[in-house]
């Protein structure tokens, strides 16, 4: 099998040729986004293995189509990148890895929270130059502040079991209660009762038409006055204007993104010599109760040899025409 890696890095090529020793499949490393130009690079070629943000709409599936690609692999969870329909459509058939280690996504969460709250980001700067002052590093002890999580899926329930371990009184939003929270003492509430009772809110649900901006400027008014918000979810989750207008205004006190709405740009490039050109990236940087990394949240070398592994075993269950249950089906 004859394989493109869009969006590849050093570090994806060291964990795929890894795994790549038990199947024996033809990689191609391509460091460019996958869309409809750079789509026309696959002829010849059987599947293209693509990341988060590489470009499945219904244009570049068709010039896939045309080059003969029969399976697109992603190597994430999320899929609200790709046209489900034009790929059933076309016959092509699209998996994923829905789960590799909650626990990176997770503990990259808790990782923000604490950087955010004790402000070791900037702590860090300051040590650097000399400056030991500790002005401006006040934090609060996380003990008993009330942690809401908005999905309890794989990770949201692991978020939950470690703000447990904190001593956080728990709240959760999920249309799909589960039993395991329920067992943690984690409370299901509604979703305005959460966003005006949280002292902290970490978002884990997926992007989709109902969860698109389900932080703007409506939901961030019924905030608690210096709510931390920590997002390692998609970056279209947050209306990006109205939270740089809830931090002018106060109403939000810290922000963690490790994923943000026009991210495609900018994250996972050295963009260290250029101007950056999205103005309101650029404003977000600036606050000095902003976090951000640049969706690195997956990235741990247990989740990367899974995503490798989960891959090219997705690809051979497709060739060998077996049932495939990393298989994206579209729910009608
Ligand atoms: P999951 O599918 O196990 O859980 C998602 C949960 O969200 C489910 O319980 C679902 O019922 C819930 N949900 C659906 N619609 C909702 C809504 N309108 N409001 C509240 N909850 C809703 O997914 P998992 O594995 O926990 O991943 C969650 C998200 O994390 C993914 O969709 C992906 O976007 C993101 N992610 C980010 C990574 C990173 O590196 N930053 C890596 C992996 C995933």
């Amino acid at each position: 099998m004859k394989i493109a890696v869009f969006s590849s890095k050093p570090y994806d090529s060291q964990f795929l040729d890894a795994a790549n020793t038990r199947y024996g499949y033809e990689l191609v490393y391509i460091e460019s986004h996958l869309n409809e130009i750079t789509a026309s690079l696959t002829k010849g070629f059987d599947a293209v293995c693509v990341f988060v943000n590489d470009d499945l709409g219904s244009e570049t599936l068709e010039v896939l189509h045309s080059a003969g690609v029969r399976w697109v692999a992603l190597r994430c969870a999320g899929f609200n990148n790709v046209d489900l329909e034009g790929a059933e459509r076309l016959g092509i058939g699209v998996v994923r890895v829905p789960e590799y280690s909650p626990y990176a996504v997770a503990e990259h969460a808790v990782a923000l929270m604490l950087s955010l709250n004790r402000k070791i980001h900037r702590a860090h700067n300051r040590i650097r130059e000399g400056n030991f002052s500790l002005n401006g590093l006040l934090g609060f002890d996380l003990h008993g502040k009330t942690v809401g999580v908005i999905g309890t899926g794989k990770i949201g329930q692991v978020f939950a079991q470690i703000m447990k371990g904190f001593g956080c009184p728990t709240l959760a939003f999920d249309p799909y209660p589960n039993d395991r929270c329920k067992e943690l003492g984690v409370k299901y509430v509604g979703l305005d009762e959460l966003l005006g009772e949280s002292d902290i809110i970490s978002l884990h649900c997926p992007l989709n038409k109902d969860t698109k901006h389900v932080v703007n400027a409506s939901a961030i008014s019924k905030m608690r006055d210096g709510v931390m918000l920590v997002n390692t979810s998609r970056g279209g989750l947050i209306d990006s204007l109205a939270l740089i207008n809830g931090l002018k205004s106060g109403r939000i006190g810290s922000v963690g993104l490790d994923v943000y709405e026009e991210e495609e740009d900018l994250f996972f490039e050295d963009l260290s010599n250029t101007v950056i050109q999205d103005d309101v990236f650029a404003r977000l940087m600036t606050f000095p109760n902003v976090l951000i990394s640049s969706h690195q949240a997956f990235f741990t070398s247990n989740a990367m040899e899974k995503i490798a592994n989960v891959t090219f075993a997705n690809l051979e269950q497709l060739a060998k025409g077996m049932d495939c249950p990393n298989k994206v089906t579209i729910q009608r």
